[in-house]
């Protein structure tokens, strides 16, 4: 096997065997393609989409390009992945929910993308966390707390990560083969047992449509069990933002409100209670899917789950007291002003990436890789799908950095919101499953 005759039969449209697509995978970790054949092959897979079998094998090469986790622990290991969105905070929920039910998920988890928020960056709000810890010290803490959650080592699917970069500038992004091999080479190396995956779907996903969103969740699924690990996929809206916050320390503490019970918000709540009874009823954790969701939700509610939490902060750097003073810990704005809509009315959509995008430009996320984040900006306060706003409720509030951010957020959160004249149910948050 070798390069041109992998390339020119896609060249000819001729679809991938499991022999030459795992030879390829094996040759972007050992250096042996270039990084010109490398972006050849992902302009090929884009025209000529790949079976199964020969997605499982280049999964399969580029996990095994790196090291790839082995455990030994008293219960199964799971994780979750989000396809990404705007106001997700659920992994920050939901990690220590499962670590509260007897399983253990070491969490390679990754910073923001485009318009989406990440957890790395999220976590960073919290005054010493540190999510760029040595194996060692990821392990101890998953063995210790029950979860941790860190970035990925450079010993992690280095195959991946060279060709999502060649991907990223050869407009090659959009090819679920790739965003599947890609997704589940990083996670399948943290020696995963099992898989629940959160595919979003709307105005603030990367797949806006229902067919995508079902296609990219097939794939996952398929994916992940040809290769090893049990999988299931929850297609979820995104047609607003999942917490009432966008913006990474205004996401913390919409998490803490929620792991204390101090302020709960129905679809925060309703996503990782949904995500985590999967979770466990995948691993055996739980009889079934609504045994899952019992104990998730009972470990919300009892506490354990905010211990864990508190725990893995400590461990990771974090005040050991934060569960009890991330009030006073988490960073604030010098301006924060409060978007009233210009007329009363009812929320009927919401343009999700612009919110996302204006989080983004108020210093929350990167415009490119070399940005520093802006722990404390962002959006809070955001109305939801259906909710009457009017003088007593305001669209959102803009936290910034300055006044001149606060114009700018104020018009872009104006402008992502359409009102109508008629009250309207919450829509349905889960839209389809795919698993076993
Ligand atoms: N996230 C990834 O890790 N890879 C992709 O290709 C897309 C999203």
């Amino acid at each position: 096997m070798d390069a041109r005759t992998v390339l020119s039969a896609l060249r000819r449209g001729e679809a991938l065997t499991p022999e030459s697509a795992g030879w390829f995978g094996r040759a972007l970790g050992t250096g042996a393609v270039t990084d010109a054949q490398a972006g050849a092959f992902a302009m090929g897979v884009c025209r000529a989409p790949m079976d199964a079998p020969a997605r499982v094998a280049l999964t399969e090469a580029m996990r095994d390009s790196g090291d790839v986790l082995v455990w030994d622990l008293p219960g199964p290991v799971v994780d979750k992945h989000s396809t990404g969105g705007v106001g997700d905070c659920v992994s920050l929920v939901l990690a220590p929910a499962l670590a509260a039910c007897g399983v253990f998920v070491p969490m390679i988890s990754g910073r923001g993308l485009g318009h989406t928020g990440g957890t790395l960056d999220k976590l960073e709000a919290i005054p010493g966390y540190r999510v760029d810890v040595d194996e060692a010290h990821f392990r101890a803490v998953t063995a210790e707390v029950g979860c941790a959650i860190v970035s990925a080592s450079a010993a992690l699917a280095p195959a991946d990560r060279r060709l999502y970069a060649i991907r990223d500038v050869t407009g090659t992004v959009e090819s679920i083969d790739l965003i599947t091999a890609s997704i589940l080479s990083k996670k399948l190396a943290a020696g995963l047992e099992g898989l629940v995956l959160d595919v979003k779907c709307g105005s603030g996903a990367f797949m806006k449509s229902r067919q995508g969103a079902r296609e990219l969740a097939e794939s996952l699924v398929g994916t992940a069990a040809g290769a090893g690990c049990r999988a299931a996929a929850l297609i979820t809206a995104m047609d607003q933002p999942l917490a009432t916050a966008a913006g990474n320390a205004l996401e913390v503490a919409e998490a803490m409100e929620t792991l204390t019970m101090a302020y709960v918000t129905s679809p925060l709540w309703e996503i990782t209670v949904a995500l985590g009874g999967e979770a466990l009823a995948l691993c055996g954790a739980a009889e079934d899917v609504a045994d899952g969701r019992a104990r998730i939700d009972g470990a919300l509610r009892s506490g354990a789950a905010a211990e864990r939490f508190g725990a893995m902060v400590a461990a990771q750097g974090g005040p050991a007291d934060f569960l009890q003073t991330w009030r006073d810990r988490l960073p604030g704005t010098p301006v924060r002003r409060v978007v009233a809509p210009e007329r009363a009315g009812f929320v009927a959509r919401v343009e999700t990436e612009a919110l996302g995008m204006c989080v983004v430009r108020l210093g929350g996320g990167r415009m490119v890789e070399s940005d520093r984040v802006d722990p404390a900006v962002g959006l809070a306060r955001i109305a939801g799908l259906g909710e009457e706003v009017g003088p007593g409720r305001p669209l959102a509030e803009v936290h910034a950095a300055s006044d001149a951010d606060a114009d700018m957020a104020e018009a872009a959160v104006r402008a992502a919101f359409t009102l109508g004249h008629e009250a309207q149910d919450p829509p349905p948050l889960v839209l389809g499953r795919v698993g076993p």
